[in-house]
């Protein structure tokens, strides 16, 4: 076996435990803490990379001999040089309790692998493309919204993220106030995309789960949208698993079908890394 030296990336210091087969060695390069249960960072990006916007990757730490992988949703579009994510992190969680206090310089691993199903190749075209989130399942949003090929295929672009407090929301707000000045897509954007936020624990502005707001109409009259229709809409959902079952029940209920790669159709799911 080589030994872990060797496979450093140039300018480490050496890492305690060799990197294993058919894993990249990145750098962080930026890391910001949003709350005490939601962080950001970002990661060089290994040149032989590829990946579709909205899709995920394996991400570990050199901490063990065989370390502990989990599945995070590329929150970077595909033409960006960095890799971002946006994690959640669990106090006991085996990879995030960890993760959790990595400094720039440090190295994360990442299997070299891209995949998923939140991409627009799976859905057919139709006027609007609806995102539906909670929590750190907006990451896969980041990505595509970010991504010129969405509004190539879509006239218009709903996020919709939930979470607990209003603090929570502040990645989803700055991402959405940021397209703007972005000088590849800010003109693309403008105008197109609109953040449709809601806390269920703390008291805001807006109040309730999103399967209660589309539930009740509420969500339908305060963007003035008709009721979500395969006609016209595509909606991508992504979030814990209880509401990935619910949010999937409510657009079947209203004629959707799930799509893949192989048989694009009008919805898609994923579900967002836990622990
Ligand atoms: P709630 O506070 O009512 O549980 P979490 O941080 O636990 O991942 O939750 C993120 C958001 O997802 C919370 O606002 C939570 O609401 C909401 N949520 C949890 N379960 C569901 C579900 N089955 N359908 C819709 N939203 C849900």
């Amino acid at each position: 076996m080589t030994s872990a030296a060797a496979l450093t990336p140039a300018g480490n210091t050496p890492l305690a435990f060799p990197i294993p087969a058919n894993v990249y060695a990145e750098k962080v390069v930026w890391v910001k803490h949003y709350t005490d249960r939601l962080f950001a960072f970002r990661i060089t990006r290994p040149q032989t990379l590829r990946f579709r916007s909205g899709e995920f990757v394996m991400i570990g730490l050199p901490n063990a001999e065989k370390p502990v992988f989990r599945a995070y949703s590329i929150a970077s579009p595909n033409w960006d040089e960095e890799l971002e994510f946006f994690s959640i992190k669990v106090p006991d969680g085996p990879l995030t309790s960890h993760l959790q206090k990595i400094q720039p310089g440090d190295t994360v691993l990442m299997r070299q692998k891209a995949t998923g199903t939140l991409v627009l190749d799976a859905l057919t075209p139709a006027k609007r493309l609806i995102m539906i989130s909670t929590g750190t399942g907006i990451a896969p949003f980041a990505s595509l919204l970010r991504d010129p090929d969405t509004y190539e295929k879509f006239e218009e672009v709903i996020l919709t993220h939930t979470c607990r407090d209003i603090a929570e929301l502040t990645f989803g707000k700055e991402l959405v106030g940021a397209l703007a000045d972005d000088p590849l897509i800010g003109e693309l954007t403008h105008g197109r995309v609109r953040l449709y936020n809601s806390t269920t624990r703390e008291t805001s502005e807006r109040m309730g789960r999103i399967t209660a707001l589309i539930g009740s109409g509420q969500f339908q009259s305060d963007l003035d949208i008709e009721k979500l229709s395969p006609e016209t809409d595509r909606v991508m959902i992504c979030g814990s698993m209880a509401m990935l079952k619910d949010v999937k029940e409510l657009v079947e209920h209203a004629g959707f079908e799930e799509g893949s790669l192989s048989q694009p159709a009008s919805f898609v799911v994923e579900r967002a890394f836990v622990g």
